[in-house]
């Protein structure tokens, strides 16, 4: 019997804060099954195991326990003991704050979160967060950076790419990640994460987008330059049925690298306005 993928099941099981009863409901299994899985004397079936993952926010890969080479290079970035994007939030979260105050606990999903400086500061003003990144190396220093503020926040590793949403949000954030969904997934995964936010729930959102005249960054990833770039807009088509606080286009200048370029960003907030 495979006795790891019933360790990493109780693991993320109880990370997620879920009893055996509760994983089972999700499922459609037995809770006896879930403890069979767990204490290694049953496997769970093929079938199961996409929503096995989606339920444990995992991917199938890495429930089965196959490797994957890291797909970002910001595991190196993130290396260093300094904060590479540092620790102070991105403008946007006051945003958030301003359009929504956390006059309840209102349910966070920061998507590429990093090395969690927004997450956090979003947990330390009453929101409660679940954040993810691909980078387990910022996902470690996002933990350390909730630790030191005292705060929980829901920190997982997975990919923008293969993320399939089972909770639901009232503000879906997201700073400096878009890009890194491949063109195909994107009018999906924007969709989904639209069923996925509760009514007047919002969405602030920014995304690179190419300009011809605006060379590539220098430190551009291997990642980026294979997915198509998004263009002036595209993020607002998403929404055509949302009502919008705000569309921004800004050129901004920025020395990521070492080497001064600039980039040209969309930004925007808009709302599942149902009355
Ligand atoms: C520009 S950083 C932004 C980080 C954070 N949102 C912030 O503003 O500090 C982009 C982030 O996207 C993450 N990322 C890259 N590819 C990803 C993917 N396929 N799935 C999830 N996150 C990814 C990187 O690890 C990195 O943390």
């Amino acid at each position: 019997m495979n006795h790891n993928i019933g360790r990493f099941i109780a693991k993320k099981r109880k990370e997620l804060g879920l009893t055996q009863q509760k994983l089972a409901e999700k499922l459609n299994v037995s809770f006896q099954a879930v403890s069979k899985w767990e204490n290694g004397t049953s496997i769970p079936d093929t079938l199961l195991l996409t929503q096995l993952a989606c339920v444990l926010k995992t991917s199938v890969d890495t429930l089965v326990g196959y490797k994957v080479a890291p797909v970002t290079e910001y595991e190196k970035k993130y290396n260093g003991q300094d904060y590479y994007w540092g620790i102070t939030p991105n403008r946007l979260c006051y945003e958030v704050m301003k359009l929504k105050p956390p006059v309840k606990p209102y349910r966070v999903l920061d998507i590429g979160c990093g090395e969690g400086k927004d997450a956090v500061f979003l947990a330390k003003n009453g929101y409660i967060v679940s954040a993810f990144d691909a980078a387990k190396k910022g996902l470690e220093k996002a933990r350390e950076l909730a630790q030191l503020h005292h705060v929980d926040v829901n920190f997982y590793q997975a990919n923008i790419n293969e993320y399939e949403l089972v909770d639901d949000y009232d503000i879906i954030y997201s700073s400096g990640v878009f890009h890194y969904l491949t063109q195909n997934k994107r009018k999906q995964f924007v969709q989904s994460l639209k069923e996925h936010t509760t009514a007047n729930g919002i969405h602030a959102l920014n995304v690179f987008v190419e300009k011809p005249f605006i060379e590539a960054a220098p430190d551009r990833e291997e990642a980026e330059q294979m997915n198509e770039p998004w263009y002036s807009g595209e993020l607002m088509g998403y929404y055509h049925d949302w009502v919008f606080y705000e569309y921004v286009e800004e050129i901004f200048d920025c020395s990521s690298g070492g080497i001064p370029h600039k980039h040209c960003m969309d930004r925007m907030i808009a709302e599942k306005f149902l009355g």
